[in-house]
């Protein structure tokens, strides 16, 4: 999201856990190890010399090829977006067109019930979820297609790489960008606006074109939104909790301010719920904010959003609705193949600031979930299912209900532990009255237990070697300082990595740091970047690194692709003036890439027209989020 704005001053972690930053500090030289052994290896790639960058890759598994010219830096900034020369790019999806053909057309601003029905605004997370034939069934494990190059392979020409359903998150959007006003001035303006946040799912189709074809939505029966007003229900430990119910017993409603992402084995999509407390307010001058709120960051104004002047259900002082702001702060699933399936809150992976969610499969089948709770100092958490995720399905358990959270120390000799967050922790019992309560504070049980607070975590990726890889976007609060470490403040931010050394499902871990962010300002460098924050890992070795922040020597926000085994990085991809480049998907075959424009020109048409390509905005044209698709010239795999 647009953290300028809403979240770089904030800071709700007061308790006493060592931070990142002074772990870092004690670890200097290791790190002056690693980046010399990046210099050498980035240098020798580059000189052909043939460093074995491949050596450490899965037995079988090719090298990561990342050959493709990259857009120059004279050429990253400006009103239009750019790409590597052996690439191309397609815009679709944009906010206020309708899911489906025949929907309510763009116009702006919207009414609420036209947005209701058409694409929300602040692209974010997404996933493609292929589709195996004509009535749109679900094509399988997408993480097996993903991960299993035999299988991608014997997938590469199937309709699955040219037919699927696309669930899109869409994260904010201010009043300004909106509404067309500061402030909501009735009920139907909130209502635009919250219909302008959740989910969209469309079905898309690449129909025959010269080159690669064009992606476009289609008339379908899964075609949905998902907003702030859509029934949701709970399950997992807190579910039926006296905690989530609200005075006057309303049902759960909704989603909101849905950041990055995750899907499931069995074919379901989760978004992740980021920062929920902005939309929250009262001008009721009596309320009192209590520990717990202030630890999420509550306060009576919220981000300007004004929905509770007319929605009393976002009013934090009303009676009536009491909890209602616990009610969010979740992970939510979705079934993109279900247009009937009421999205399921899941409790069991904790309330906190979600960045995202990422499922991986460990070999006993275990669902392990990783998710960063994106604030200054805040924690990475991990969730771990009781048992095999399939074995549990057919008993009719949801693998997310059942099972392990956890939250990650990272120590200052490059170990790290996962330290549960349950009532089988003496800690945690003398403080929480149930596992319940325990799960809707689940920032203030990390407090309890020693969690290290870390440089905001952002997406989080399980890369081709097994070590798991998250995003640690900026922290201009950081105050450590040391002469040789410039990482106090954490202006640009970094990626951390790990290995989890006694396999996914346990609780030791050994970490090191993959790329500084810092480190690519010199001069000299072309692959400049700063805020890393979605990245997605390919099985072959590839990481892709979407920035949000700040970038320096004129670029706007990027995508990169790094190789994992040197650190070399390419830039293929950036989006136009004050936007962000987030959200990730593939098809199966990885030949075709979708990423989002978020917020260009923060809203301002005389920043740039996008998705109108004009070298010179017009001032007037609302300048619209929407989702790129990338291929190559020659059909080739993204990346390579
Ligand atoms: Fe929604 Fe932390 O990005
Ligand atoms: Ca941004
Ligand atoms: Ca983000
Ligand atoms: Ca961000």
């Amino acid at each position: 999201m647009n953290d300028n704005a809403f979240t770089d001053d904030m800071i709700s972690n007061n308790s006493a856990n060592q931070a990142f930053a002074d772990i870092l500090q004690a670890r200097v030289e290791r790190r002056q190890v690693l980046k010399g052994g990046l210099a050498v290896a980035a240098t020798s790639a580059l000189a052909g010399t043939g460093i074995p960058f491949a050596a450490n890759a899965r037995p079988g598994l090719p090298s990561p090829q990342i050959n493709f010219p990259p857009v120059a830096i004279a050429d990253g900034g400006g009103p239009v977006p750019a790409i590597a020369p052996e690439y191309q790019f397609d815009i679709i999806l944009p906010w206020g067109d309708p899911l489906e053909p025949g929907g309510p057309s763009y116009s702006w601003p919207p009414t609420a019930a036209d947005q209701a029905q058409q694409l929300g605004i602040g692209h974010d997370g997404m996933w493609f979820f292929p589709v195996r034939d004509a009535g749109a069934a679900r094509a399988g494990w997408n993480e097996a297609i993903e991960r299993n190059p035999w299988r991608g392979r014997a997938l590469a020409f199937g309709p699955v790489n040219s037919h699927g359903v696309l669930c899109l998150n869409h994260e904010f959007g201010g009043n300004g960008h909106v509404l067309g006003k500061a402030a909501p001035q009735s009920l139907d303006d909130v209502r635009a606006s919250q219909h302008a946040h959740g989910v969209s799912v469309v079905e898309l189709r690449r129909f025959p074109r010269a080159g690669s074809g064009q992606w476009q939505p289609v008339s379908s029966k899964l075609a949905r939104r998902v907003h702030v007003n859509t029934p949701v229900t709970f399950s997992g430990p807190a579910a039926g909790h006296a905690l989530l119910q609200t005075g006057n017993g309303n049902v759960p409603l909704g989603t909101v301010n849905n950041c990055s992402n995750g899907y499931t084995p069995w074919g379901t999509y989760l978004t992740c719920e980021e920062n929920f407390h902005g939309y929250f307010g009262t001008e009721d001058a009596s309320w009192v904010r209590t520990d717990a709120q202030a630890r999420y960051g509550f306060s009576s104004g919220g981000f300007g959003y004004g929905w509770h002047r007319f929605d009393r259900r976002f009013d934090l002082a009303d009676a009536d609705y009491r909890n209602e702001e616990h009610r969010f702060g979740w992970v939510v699933e979705i079934d993109p193949f279900d247009p009937t399936h009421t999205p399921v809150k899941r409790t069991a992976l904790g309330r906190l600031k979600h960045e995202g969610a990422t499922v991986h499969v460990d070999d006993h089948g275990r669902v392990v979930v990783y998710t960063g709770d994106d604030e200054r100092f805040e924690y990475i958490y991990k969730f771990v299912s009781a048992e095999d995720w399939r074995t549990m399905r057919a008993r009719g358990q949801s693998p997310l209900d059942h099972g392990t959270l956890y939250v990650a120390r990272f120590n200052d000799d490059g170990s790290g532990q996962w330290l549960e967050l349950s009532m089988d922790v003496p800690a945690l019992a003398a403080q929480f009255a149930d596992l319940g309560a325990l799960l809707v504070n689940a920032r203030l049980a990390a407090d309890l237990v020693g969690a290290t607070k870390m440089d905001r975590p952002e997406w989080i990726t399980v890369g081709a070697d097994d070590k798991v890889y998250c995003t640690l976007t900026n922290n201009s609060r950081r105050t450590v300082a040391d002469a040789a470490n410039p990482l106090a403040p954490n202006p640009d931010g970094h990626i951390i990595r790990w290995n989890e050394t006694s396999g996914f499902a346990g609780t030791t871990f050994a970490w090191d740091i993959f790329l500084i962010a810092e480190d690519t300002h010199a001069a000299d460098r072309e692959d400049t970047f700063s805020d890393p924050d979605g990245i997605w890992a390919d099985p072959e070795g590839r990481l892709f690194i979407e920035t949000d922040g700040g970038q320096k020597k004129g670029l706007n926000d990027q995508l990169l692709v790094a190789n994992i085994y040197t650190g070399e990085l390419r830039r293929l991809f950036t989006g136009v003036t004050d936007c962000e480049v987030t959200g990730l998907t593939v098809t199966p075959d990885r030949r075709t890439l979708f990423v989002n424009i978020q917020h260009p020109g923060d809203g301002d048409p005389s920043a740039t027209n996008f998705p109108l390509l004009n070298a010179t905005p017009d001032g007037t044209t609302v300048p619209r989020d929407a989702t790129v698709v990338i291929t190559r010239k020659d059909g080739g795999i993204i990346g390579s």
